[in-house]
């Protein structure tokens, strides 16, 4: 049962809607993903997942509607406003900064250390740790000093994960994390996600890999032509006839 509690410390969208010209990206999105669970949210190619990832994360602006975090409005504020309440992001095409080392993307991932500063050598001891620390974490701590186009695709992933958690937000969302990646590291990435959970850790995470999504989360939303169609337990929304005309057009 949803407690108030609970409800105070969620994400929460009411009435999102992002349109690109004539076209409908996410329309009246009402969903609350709740706290310390791993929420996944599917939904066929172009249902407005990333455009909905984008407008929570203050990326683009919605036209209409809210979004609250734990209690705050959060809708419409900068990005790194937004960060700073407790939600990380990774991308759908990974982001990192190909010409910098494996430890200088981290570096900068956290904002602390801007990039002028960083190729000038100021570098703040604590925060080498902590990315030495996520580093051995992820798995790559191997590859500090590698240029970050040298690694796999995987491999950046990875890196991009550790940037996020650089700044221990409590909500992370993660825009298709197996998408391109080989199935050990795919192993890999599910296990941290699980792991960084039971530590508390509340997950959303957008992901079209159904093997992974049924076996990791605690709750799925199925957006259909930018909105919420069905929503519950891996096993009840595979069964849900929406789900299946959503994918299949039957
Ligand atoms: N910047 C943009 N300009 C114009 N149209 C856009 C833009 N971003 C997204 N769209 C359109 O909005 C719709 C939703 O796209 P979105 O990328 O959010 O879908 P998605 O569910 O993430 O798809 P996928 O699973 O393929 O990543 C699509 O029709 C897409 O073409
Ligand atoms: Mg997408």
């Amino acid at each position: 049962m949803t407690t108030t509690t609970q409800q105070a410390r969620s994400l929460e969208t009411v009435g999102l809607r992002k349109s690109f010209g004539g076209v409908h990206a996410v329309q009246d999105a009402t969903v609350t993903f709740q706290p310390g669970r791993i929420n996944a949210v599917i939904g066929p190619n172009g249902s407005g997942k990333t455009t909905f990832f984008n407008c929570v994360t203050g990326m683009i602006k919605p036209d209409s509607g809210t979004v609250t975090y734990r209690g705050e409005t959060i809708t419409r504020k900068a990005p790194h406003r937004i960060a700073r309440a407790g939600i990380g992001r990774s991308f759908q095409l990974c982001r990192v900064f190909p010409r910098m080392t494996v430890l200088e993307n981290l570096l900068v991932a956290v904002r602390r250390t801007g990039v002028v500063e960083l190729l000038a050598g100021a570098r703040n001891p604590e925060e080498i740790d902590r990315a030495r620390a996520l580093l051995v974490r992820v798995g790559i701590d191997h590859l500090e000093d590698t240029e970050a186009r040298n690694l796999s695709y995987g491999q950046q992933k990875l890196l991009e994960l550790a940037g996020v958690l650089m700044a221990d937000p409590d909500t992370i969302m993660l825009d298709e994390p197996a998408g391109g990646v080989n199935p050990a590291l795919i192993g890999r990435i599910a296990t941290l996600v699980q792991e960084l959970n039971a530590e508390g850790k509340t997950f959303i995470v957008v992901e079209h890999n159904m093997e992974l999504v049924m076996s990791l989360s605690h709750h799925v939303i199925v957006f259909d032509r930018g909105r919420p169609i069905a929503e519950g337990s891996p096993d009840v929304v595979q069964t849900d006839p929406r789900v299946l005309e959503a994918y299949l057009g039957v």
